[in-house]
């Protein structure tokens, strides 16, 4: 390390030097101010979004013709998805080779090629420079050096990836291959809900007012839906006295939580627990809201699956939706939703899986709940750095539970991976 690193290091040492976890190696004791610091905000851009990760792009299906563009982020990272004229895929940062401007400013487009409005540097598809304006001059004067090459200009390229319809991009050339990267539960499992002509039925996004780390624990959290969630337990449609249980990757990053409504049976301790809503005795006025059909002979009929850093699948009752998470800020962060369905799917199917779709999102039945839940522990921490949660229910360990879901066992996977890549360790 050269005298000056070292200089930065002691004036801005990295997260893992400067703040205190309350145990070595611990994952049951989260520090507050994982959740507000700027400076481990920065180190997440790095080490994790541009680190050996496979970040969720767009679907395949948003890009399904040559031309077609979509744009996204990677972390705080302007990116660009598109599909050239022969068909294939393609993931660039949106930031012009000449002055670093955004190339492409529509969420989705068609386009022949890619031009900056700045200067009208003009890239292909690929995001190779091919032209800019006035490179010989203007009437003979000035213009770019002889020595000026577009080959040797492009848009920043991201490997991709594609799985199930799913597009992946990652900056680091360490980023195992998806499959490896998921492991064999984490595959099949997407497989499973995925693996079919999806039909993107809806979209939309709601910014939330928390650090991306508070929904990254929050989706992997399979007991609060039981307490949070009234419509769900008093509906019927998800509680913990279901059969059910949680997969966790090899690795801790990822998981499943599930569970078979079709199971359920009133539990005494949950029915005498200070769960209001589970002794709920109305009715839905509008029983269509959650009518369903079954789907698959597995009997799972609501699952949460994640995949490290930023992406939920979801499957309740037939809703199917992709969720992903973009950092906007160390207390805000822009929560976009896909509701899909099975191209294959009746009209009557494709009627239940919209009016599903009322469950969840920004002005849903349920999701509106995790929005909410999630800001008042931003604004309940923000001013305790030097205390911590305690995530003990199950145990203190991260193993995957098949038989039950009062536990916070993915949640400590979760910290078991962020410890490992951010360099806690
Ligand atoms: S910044 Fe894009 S052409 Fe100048
Ligand atoms: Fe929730």
């Amino acid at each position: 390390m050269s005298t000056c690193e070292a200089t930065i290091q002691q004036l801005f040492p990295p997260a893992h030097d400067r703040i205190s976890w309350p145990e070595k190696s611990g994952i049951t004791k989260i520090p507050y101010s994982i959740f507000s610091d700027r400076g481990v905000y920065e180190e997440e851009q790095e080490k994790i979004f541009k680190g050996p990760v496979w970040n969720y792009l767009c679907l395949e299906e948003e890009i399904p013709a040559p031309g077609d563009i979509r744009t996204t982020w990677v972390g705080e990272t302007p990116v660009i998805v598109s599909r050239d004229h022969d068909g294939k895929l393609h993931a660039m940062v949106n930031r012009c080779a000449h002055k670093g401007a955004l190339v492409c400013l529509k969420e989705s487009d068609n386009r022949k090629s890619l031009t900056c409005i700045y200067h009208a540097w003009n890239y292909d598809l690929s995001g190779q420079l091919k032209s800019i304006a006035f490179e010989k001059g203007v009437v003979g004067k000035g213009g770019m050096p002889p020595n000026f090459d577009v080959s040797q200009h492009r848009l920043q390229p991201l490997r991709i990836t594609s799985l199930y319809g799913l597009i992946f991009g990652t900056f680091s050339e360490a980023t195992k291959p998806i499959e490896e990267y998921l492991g064999q539960k984490m595959s099949a499992f997407m497989k499973r809900n995925l693996d079919r002509p999806l039909k993107v039925l809806g979209k939309h996004s709601q910014v939330i007012h928390n650090n991306w780390k508070l929904y990254a624990e929050n989706v992997r959290d399979s007991y609060h839906a039981t307490l949070l969630h009234t419509f769900y337990t008093a509906f019927k449609v998800n509680r913990l006295d279901m059969d059910g249980g949680i997969i966790l990757a090899d690795d801790k990053w990822h998981h499943i939580s599930y569970s078979k409504r079709n199971t359920h049976k009133l539990d005494e301790e949950y029915s005498s627990a200070d769960v209001h809503s589970a002794k709920y005795k109305s009715s839905l006025a509008a029983p269509e809201l959650i009518a369903s059909w079954e789907e698959f002979e597995d009997g799972i009929t609501h699952s949460i699956q994640t995949v490290f850093p930023n992406l939920v699948i979801q499957y309740t009752l037939n809703s199917l939706a992709i969720r992903y998470f973009v950092p906007r800020g160390v207390d805000k962060t822009e929560l976009f939703w896909l509701f899909l369905g099975d191209k294959s799917d009746t009209d009557e199917q494709e009627h239940m899986r919209v009016m599903q779709s009322n469950l969840t999102g920004a002005a849903g039945l349920v999701a509106l709940e995790d929005g909410c839940i999630n800001s008042f522990v931003q604004r309940g921490t923000k001013t305790s750095p030097n205390e911590s949660s305690f995530v003990e229910m199950g145990g203190t360990v991260a193993e995957s539970n098949e038989s039950s879901r009062a536990t916070e066992t993915s949640v400590r996977g979760f910290w078991y991976g962020y410890r490992n890549i951010m360099g806690f360790n």
